[in-house]
């Protein structure tokens, strides 16, 4: 079974992927720099993967700066991988516009330190996590589809959008095979509780804060404004289970592996390069989170209303059909099971 090479700094997207990826067999190495994590999710994810694979083989890990290509090397030197499957991103948009350099060197450096690497060693194949933040949310109507008009108000979204052309130039000089993915709003957990969202600091997304509110931790949830020109006057969002994100992942690698050319002509390398939205085609407003979240997990939520946050979207969805079609995609999970996924989470956490 072929070999990938799973990039995060996250812990919480990556962490889903790798247990899909192994239920599928793949041998795992993964890279991360325990910025926002810690080893504990290693842990979990060894028991998990072992419980549901009944396999021997865990996940090897790297403690790596991708910024550190001479590291990076080494990892490509001791193993021999097949493809890479890059999240490795920092997302805090309000961070990303008061420290853009921090976002720069870790988003874009991070990934041209990576992409050298896979260049080096003849390792063409990558599946890249981006975002709807590309898309000219403030400007055009949704549903979005892969073809929206882009326009990024954030450096986050910037460096999302850069590392897709520069994955773009890659593909057509050096002949990467790309696939961009470009995410919604995930939500949820892994339904044993073990893995899940665990944001050092406030969180800066709403289910997170949401479920802080639940515990107690925070008194209320700040809604951030109610005169947006939505039914109920909040933000709209596309919120998707993480399983059914990380499951797309390995659809979309299979899908790459099918199509991806690696012999150079002489014409120059030949190359595929793909895009796909991952959401539901489903909006929900923060008002119906809110709801949603009391019946799933029983717990009354607190809120008040706040003033709107900077540069935030009214209604934002996806036109999923793309990805449903032709990666044969399909939304397995409710907005209501994401919810209560993520509670079992939190409290096996809190305990
Ligand atoms: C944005 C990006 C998304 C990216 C994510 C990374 C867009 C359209 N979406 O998510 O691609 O992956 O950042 O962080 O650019 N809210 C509150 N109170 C809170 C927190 C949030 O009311 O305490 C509201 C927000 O105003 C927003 C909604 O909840 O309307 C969702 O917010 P959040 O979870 O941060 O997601 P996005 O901003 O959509």
């Amino acid at each position: 079974m072929s070999t990938i090479l799973i990039t995060g700094w996250l812990g919480y997207i990556w962490s889903h992927a790798a247990v899909v990826f192994a239920q599928k067999w793949y041998d795992i190495v993964i890279i991360d720099n325990l910025s926002n994590t810690n080893l504990s999710v290693l842990e979990k994810l060894t028991t998990l993967i072992g419980k549901f694979t009944w396999r021997s083989r865990q996940p090897k890990f790297y403690q790596i700066d991708l910024k550190n290509t001479e590291e990076v090397r080494k990892v490509f030197h001791e193993n021999k991988i097949d493809g890479v499957i890059h999240f490795a991103a920092f997302k805090a948009v309000e961070e990303s516009c008061e420290d853009p350099f921090k976002y720069y060197e870790n988003n874009i450096s991070g990934g041209v330190s990576l992409y050298k690497v896979m260049n080096e060693f003849w390792i063409k194949n990558i599946v890249f996590s981006s975002s709807c933040t590309v898309y000219d949310t403030m400007n055009v109507t949704p549903p979005y589809d892969e073809q929206t008009p882009k326009k990024t108000i954030n450096p986050y979204g910037s460096t999302k959008r850069m590392s897709e052309i520069i994955l773009e130039d890659l593909s057509t000089h050096k002949g990467f095979n790309t696939i961009l993915l470009r995410y919604f709003n995930p939500i949820g957990a892994h339904p044993s509780g073990l893995i899940g969202e665990n944001p050092k600091g406030i969180p800066n997304n709403l289910l997170p804060y949401i479920y802080k509110v639940a515990t107690g931790e925070y008194e209320f949830l700040n809604v951030r404004g109610n005169d947006y020109p939505t039914p109920d006057g909040t933000c709209i969002r596309d919120y998707l289970h993480v399983m059914d994100l990380a499951e797309a992942h390995v659809l979309a690698y299979e899908y790459l592996q099918k199509n991806k050319k690696f012999i150079p002509s002489s014409a120059g390398p030949e190359w595929f390069l793909d895009v796909f939205n991952l959401g539901t085609g489903q909006g929900t407003s923060v008002l119906e989170m809110i709801q949603l979240t009391e019946k799933a997990i029983d717990k009354k939520i607190t809120y008040k209303i706040w003033p709107r946050r900077p540069w935030d979207a009214p209604t934002v969805y996806a036109n999923p059909s793309k990805a449903n079609t032709i990666l044969g995609r399909k939304t397995q999970r409710t907005i209501s099971e994401a919810i209560q996924d993520g509670w079992r989470f939190i409290t096996k956490n809190n305990s």
